[in-house]
Parts: structure tokens; C-alpha cells; sequence
């Protein structure tokens, strides 16, 4: 086994850098296009009720322990189990982790491509004077194509694998650093504008007070992989990323501000979309178009809508960027420290790899469109496996090994820097990731997949 020394391996710099890169990653398509569209689909204010509890609950824990596994083992999300628990089956954890990243990988470019190609529109003002229900049959019309969908997945897989070929420091950090703010402030003026147009109030009704006669196992299910996907974790992204963090970063702290972070721009999402959704009359179930559909209404109805849309799907874009990378880089952490590969080489390999599955994701409503696999397409199929299956698993798994299979002195060292910092926390952190959180994820995963009732 490769023996480097954290001293030898690329790491992130400034604490402020390591809370962008973590929350670059937590922070993407997974709250401004997936929270809405899922939290639509599952009825608003009952979902994000249970999606808050799951984040505060079980997310901010879920990821202090990836941040401490990797940090500890100095390891990608494989070798992190390996070292940590030599001869054990454990490593299984950190294969699923890698299989993860692919699936996610592969259906995370075909919208991360329609977020390029919303660029693109924007910039060529191809939405002005469009009617909503023109809108909607123009976005239908791209998804329902072959040729351009394919090319922006292509330029985004290709552009996340630049990032990743220039390593940790140079690539990951200088990125995300300075554009992540730009983002939150552009959903805050969007929020704005959606909040004052006409019937917005229905929008807000919907989001934030809940209907608990909507909550079922599937609502709770789709709840729990929602955090879990846009927390990042549940595959090994955040060990792999852990073990690029300084020993004496304060971890816990990281860990709440970067899920309150990406709790935070969520729920902002939720306030851009849903006003607007009522607004114009369209439907909160829209399915995975929802924000492509909605926005550029909402862009159509502002000063300056030319300039906002443009910058909106170009931070979009690279919101998303942010998070492939730490994606990726999963896969590739793997691939150079256990076989040895160049970076480049592992890169390259990566890249097609998620080209050739991403390819079928994105052919999902042309193409394969007659393809039903559980009442689902090839897209959806993908999503769901990753975000409500191998996600909440792949937790359930991290939390038993440190809770269960860790030693309680390793971990508090971990947590405390080796006695710096003060662990005031430490035994309702135990707790959770003890009994709270596999017991919590262990319920509401086997009633979702309908295995207990
Ligand atoms: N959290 C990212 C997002 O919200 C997606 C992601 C999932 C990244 C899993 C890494 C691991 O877009």
C-alpha cells in the first residue's frame, strides 16, 4: 500500500479556502435544481420539514465523520477504510462510495450540459418575448433532443476534468473561493423578484407550511437522499476531501458551516422558484425541468433580466462545477493512490467512463424514451439509486464504522485536533452517529424501498 505522508500530499491552504472547497461541493445542482423539483414532487412544506430535520439531524454529523475518517487516514474513500481497518471488509464502504460517484457523475453532467445550454440561450437572448407556455415547450423540445444535451455534458464533463488535472490547491480552491458569494446574492435578488410578483404568497404557502397528511415513506425517503445529496455525503466525497484538510482545522466547525451553508441556499432556492411557480401558473410537480421551465419567466419579468439570467446560469454552472470536481475527484483520489495511475491518466479514464454512462442518462427522453426500468427512465433510475439508495447506505455504513468500529479516544482525537480543541459535543455526537443516526436511516430506508411497513 502506498505510504505518503500528509506532509507530501496536496492539500487545501486557508481555513476560509477548505469552507469553500467543502462547501463548493455541498453547494451545486443539488439545491437549486434538485431541492426544488423533488420538494415539489413530494408536496412542499411537509418535505422540507423532514429535509431541515435530516440535514440538522443526521447530515451535519454524517459529514464531521467523513471529515474525520479522511482526515485520519490521510486516504482516498477506499483506501481510507483499508488503512483504518486493515484485513476488515470495510473497504466495501469506500467501493460503494467509488460506484456512487460514477452514477452521480454520469446523470449530474446531463443537467449540469442543460445549465450550459441555458447559458448559451441566455447569452444569444433566446428567450426574450417567450410566453411561459412557450417556455416550457422550448425547454421540452432541447430535452427531447439528441444532439445539443449531448455536447454541453460533453463541455462540462471535459471542463470538470481540466479543474481536476490541475490539482487540489491550484484547481479546486482558487475556484470555488471567490464566486461562491456571487451566487448567493444573485438567488437573493431572484427570491426578490419572485417574492413581488402577483399570487406569490401561494408560492410561499406551499413551501413553508406543511401538510403532514402529504408525509409518507416515499416523502421521507426522498427527503433523507435529498440530504444526503446535497450535503455531499454518503460516498466518500468528504473523506477524500478530509484528507486533504490541515490537522488543525477545527472539523466540527467546518462541518456546521458548510451544512448551514447549503441548508441555506436550499431553502433560498425554494424562495425563487415556488413564489414564481404560482405566479405563473405552473405546476410545483413539474418534474426535473422544474427550474428550467420557471426561471427565465422570472428573468423576463426584471429590470436588467438579460444581464441576471446570463449570470445566474453562469454561476449555475459553476456552482455545479464545484461539486463535480469533488465528485470526480473520488474516483480519481482512488485511482492514483491505489493503482499507482498518473493523475492525468486516471482523469482521462474518469471522464470517458462518465461519458459513456452519462451519455445514456442524458438520451433518456429521446432516444431511450421507451426504456422503463421500475416505472422509471434511465435517468431517473440512476437518480434515485444514487440519491435515496446508495447515499443514505453508504451513511448508515460510515456512521456504524466510526461509531461502532473506530476507537472512541481515535475519534476524539481526531475531533479535537489531539487535545487543542475542546469536544463539549463529543458524547451527543457519539450518540448520534451510535444509535440516532443508523437507527433513523435504517427506518426510513427500508420503509421507503417498501421493505418494512
Ligand atoms: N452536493 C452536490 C450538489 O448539491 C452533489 C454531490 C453529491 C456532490 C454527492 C458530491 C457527492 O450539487
Amino acid at each position: 500500500m502506498l505510504e505518503s505522508g500528509s506532509g507530501n500530499r496536496d492539500g487545501f491552504t486557508s481555513k476560509f479556502g477548505i469552507i469553500c472547497a467543502a462547501a463548493g461541493s455541498a453547494i451545486g445542482l443539488g439545491n437549486i435544481w434538485r431541492f426544488p423539483y423533488v420538494a415539489g414532487e413530494n408536496g412542499g412544506g411537509a418535505f422540507l420539514l423532514m429535509y431541515l430535520g435530516f440535514v440538522l439531524v443526521l447530515g451535519i454529523p454524517v459529514m464531521l465523520t467523513e471529515f474525520s475518517i479522511g482526515r485520519r487516514a490521510q486516504r482516498n474513500a477506499y483506501g481510507s477504510f483499508r488503512k483504518l481497518a486493515p484485513g476488515k471488509p470495510w473497504y466495501l464502504v469506500g467501493l460503494m462510495g467509488i460506484v456512487a460517484a460514477f452514477v452521480i457523475l454520469a446523470f449530474y453532467s446531463t443537467i449540469a450540459g442543460w445549465t450550459l445550454h441555458y447559458v448559451y440561450t441566455s447569452l444569444i437572448n433566446g428567450f426574450a418575448g417567450q410566453s411561459t407556455e412557450q417556455l416550457s415547450r422550448s425547454f421540452e423540445a432541447f430535452q427531447s433532443s439528441i444532439g445539443m444535451p449531448l455536447f454541453w455534458q460533453f463541455v462540462f464533463i471535459v471542463l470538470t476534468a481540466i479543474i481536476i488535472l490541475s490539482g487540489i490547491k491550484k484547481g479546486i480552491e482558487k475556484y470555488s473561493k471567490i464566486l461562491m458569494p456571487f451566487l448567493f446574492l444573485l438567488l437573493l435578488i431572484l427570491s426578490v423578484r419572485s417574492l413581488t410578483l402577483p399570487g406569490a404568497m401561494e408560492g410561499l404557502r406551499f413551501l413553508f407550511r406543511p401538510d403532514f397528511s402529504k408525509i409518507n415513506a416515499d416523502v421521507m425517503l426522498s427527503a433523507l437522499g435529498q440530504a444526503a445529496f446535497s450535503l455531499s455525503i454518503g460516498m466518500g466525497a468528504l473523506i477524500t476531501y478530509g484528507s486533504y484538510i490541515p490537522k488543525n482545522n477545527n472539523l466540527s466547525q467546518t462541518a456546521f458551516e458548510v451544512s448551514v451553508a447549503d441548508l441555506l441556499i436550499a431553502v433560498l432556492a425554494g424562495v425563487a422558484i415556488f413564489p414564481a411557480v404560482f405566479a405563473f401558473q405552473m405546476a410545483p410537480d413539474e418534474g426535473v425541468g422544474l427550474i428550467f421551465k420557471v426561471l427565465p419567466n422570472i428573468f423576463q419579468q426584471m429590470v436588467g433580466g438579460y444581464f441576471f439570467s446570463l449570470m445566474f446560469f453562469i454561476l449555475l454552472a459553476i456552482a455545479a462545477l464545484t461539486s463535480s470536481i469533488s465528485i470526480m475527484e473520488v474516483v480519481v483520489a482512488f485511482l492514483v493512490e491505489e493503482f499507482r495511475m498518473l493523475r492525468s491518466v486516471a482523469t482521462a479514464i474518469t471522464a470517458i467512463a462518465a461519458t459513456v454512462v452519462g451519455v445514456f442518462c442524458t438520451l433518456s427522453w429521446s432516444t431511450f424514451e421507451g426504456v422503463s426500468i421500475f416505472g422509471q427512465s434511465i435517468f431517473g433510475i440512476m437518480d434515485f439509486t444514487a440519491s435515496n439508495v446508495l447515499l443514505p447506505l453508504g451513511a448508515l455504513l460510515i456512521v456504524l464504522f466510526a461509531g461502532w468500529y473506530l476507537s472512541r479516544a481515535d475519534l476524539r482525537d481526531e475531533l479535537t485536533n489531539g487535545g487543542l480543541l475542546k469536544a463539549r459535543l463529543f458524547g451527543l455526537f457519539m450518540f448520534i452517529i451510535r444509535f440516532v443516526a443508523p437507527v433513523a436511516i435504517a427506518i426510513v430506508f427500508l420503509q421507503g424501498i417498501g421493505f418494512i411497513r
